[in-house]
């Protein structure tokens, strides 16, 4: 938390007052922010030559404006909020009657929001309470994810429509379709489930999920699992409550609530924590506050990839780590993160995945090829399967789509390894996948807009004596090895081949 003394501030009100032509000094109280970014409090401080300029948020808490520079009698300067993708422009505080404006914008947010001149208590009521992060810690592991997990989460399809009459329906129909037996049992509810603090500071759920607990209940008594989700920050990415400095209480709050698994969105807590160790000890905290519940708590930790998280990210405790950016239901964003940004393939393995986010499976953004190409690369990949579409009202081709035993058991292999790329040539890319039982899993995958005849050279791909073939999606063996595969646009052949 940035200093300021309260008699410096107030000398320098005055004197502000007094000095129209240069640019006002002091600290004054936002009349109105828009939610986002939630600006409650301005202090402007001028240190020898140097401008200072604090801006409070429920958002972001106490930050220090980039680049300051007076201009006339105005200031201008950049708020950086820890988003690497951010890129920052120009904010203007400017005189405004007796109080300041401050205009400009953040992501698509602009704002012009009026402050005026505020009594020290008043400003100190504004104060953002800081906490400190524990000292760097290894975190034990809990043996909790064996294989990548599968579930369902409510984010692709519904983002923050969700109500514990939804979850309760997805459950019944996960049970019914067949999904929950073939091996999706996570439930994860996402954002947008979250309510105040009550005036202990416990968070309650909002009025869409009435009691948590008889959820879990409700959930565990037909062999699922519930998930949960918050940030380290003090909003979450939809600008719900966060578990900044409460982390502790909301662990354990989950816990009471019989929560079997945590996705902990990074989302504004970018702003506090930016660096490698700081990304780190946010993870940290929140392992350790799992751990000390005593409950057994599969942690999917979520910050996009950040500093190498798949190099570090079994050391505060988690089971599998986002490698990316947000999927999308179309095929290009799916391509691009599943070829390429699926993370270091050695950091993968039992108890602790790279995760390239959820399925978008039967959202209706692809085509049948495309989304067999999504969930054949996940299986290769040993990527969490967790379900985004509405799996109440999905067709029978979705269905068969998600529970093809042949491909699960690819994602589920004991072995846990990350399929490679053993050949790439334009838009054709052949991975493999060494699987436990000494077989090895092939994918051809077509990346063009066309079908393709693939000429595939066995030895070439490190499988020079093939003893037996198995199409997996076919659900047929193939008489001989073929020298070339026929591929669907956007698709794969996914095979299963004995040396
Ligand atoms: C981020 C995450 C998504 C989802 C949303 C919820 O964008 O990456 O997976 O959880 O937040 O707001």
């Amino acid at each position: 938390m940035k200093r300021w003394t309260i008699a410096a501030t107030l000398t320098a009100v005055l004197l502000s007052a007094s000095s129209p032509a240069a640019p006002p000094v002091g600290g004054w109280a936002v009349v109105k922010a828009p939610e986002f970014p939630g600006f409650t409090r301005v202090i402007v401080k001028r240190d020898r030559n140097a401008w200072n300029v604090t801006l409070t948020s429920t958002w972001y808490g106490d930050q220090a404006m980039q680049d300051v520079r007076a201009d006339g009698n105005r200031l201008l300067f950049k708020f950086y909020n820890g988003n690497p993708r951010l890129v920052p422009s120009d904010i203007v505080l400017e005189r405004s009657g007796k109080g300041i404006h401050i205009k400009g914008k953040l992501w698509d947010q602009e704002f012009d929001v009026a402050a005026l001149p505020a009594s020290v208590k008043k400003l100190k009521a504004l104060d953002f309470r800081t906490t400190t992060l524990p000292p760097k810690r290894v975190v034990a592991q809990p043996d909790l994810a064996p294989t990548p997990p599968m579930g369902w989460s409510s984010w692709n399809k519904f983002a923050t429509d969700i109500s514990d009459k939804t979850i309760r329906e997805i459950a019944d129909a996960l049970v019914k379709s067949g999904l929950r037996d073939a091996g999706y049992i996570h439930v994860n509810i996402d954002d947008g489930w979250q309510g105040k603090r009550d005036a202990g500071g416990r968070l309650q759920p909002n009025a869409n999920f009435p009691d948590m607990k008889a959820l879990a209940d409700h959930l565990h008594a037909r062999g699922l699992k519930l998930g949960i989700y918050t940030s380290p920050g003090p909003k979450s990415c939809a600008g719900y409550q966060g578990s900044y400095g409460h982390v502790q209480e909301d662990a354990r709050t989950f816990a009471e609530w019989g929560i079997d698994y945590l996705k902990y969105d990074l989302c504004s807590g970018e702003a506090f924590y930016h660096t490698a160790d700081t990304v780190y000890g946010t993870y940290q905290e929140m392992g350790e506050a799992l751990a000390a519940t005593g409950r057994p708590i599969v942690y999917s930790l979520c910050e996009y990839g950040r500093f190498d998280v798949g190099s570090w990210g079994r050391d505060v405790g988690g089971h599998l780590w986002r490698t990316t950016g947000d999927i999308e239901d179309n095929y290009d964003r799916m391509a691009t993160i599943g070829f390429d940004k699926n993370g270091v393939p050695k950091h993968t393995g039992p108890n602790g995945w790279n995760d390239p986010d959820m399925l978008e499976v039967g959202n209706g953004g692809m085509t049948a090829a495309e989304y067999r190409t999504h969930i054949s690369l996940w299986a290769l990949l040993a990527a969490p399967l967790i379900l985004g579409n509405d799996v109440r009202t999905m067709n029978a081709e979705t269905l068969s789509l998600l529970t093809n035993e042949e491909v699960i058991a690819i994602d589920q292999d004991k072995r846990g390894a990350q399929g490679l790329p053993v050949k790439k040539d334009g838009k054709i890319e052949i991975w493999t996948k060494s699987l436990a039982d000494g077989a090895v899993a092939v994918g051809v995958f077509n990346r063009d807009a066309g079908e393709y005849t693939v000429a595939v050279d066995w030895a070439e791909i490190g499988l020079p004596k093939v003893s037996k073939l198995r199409d997996l999606w076919a659900h047929n063996d193939l008489a001989a090895t073929p020298s070339e595969v026929t591929v669907p646009a956007h698709g794969v052949r996914l095979l299963k081949v004995w040396r």
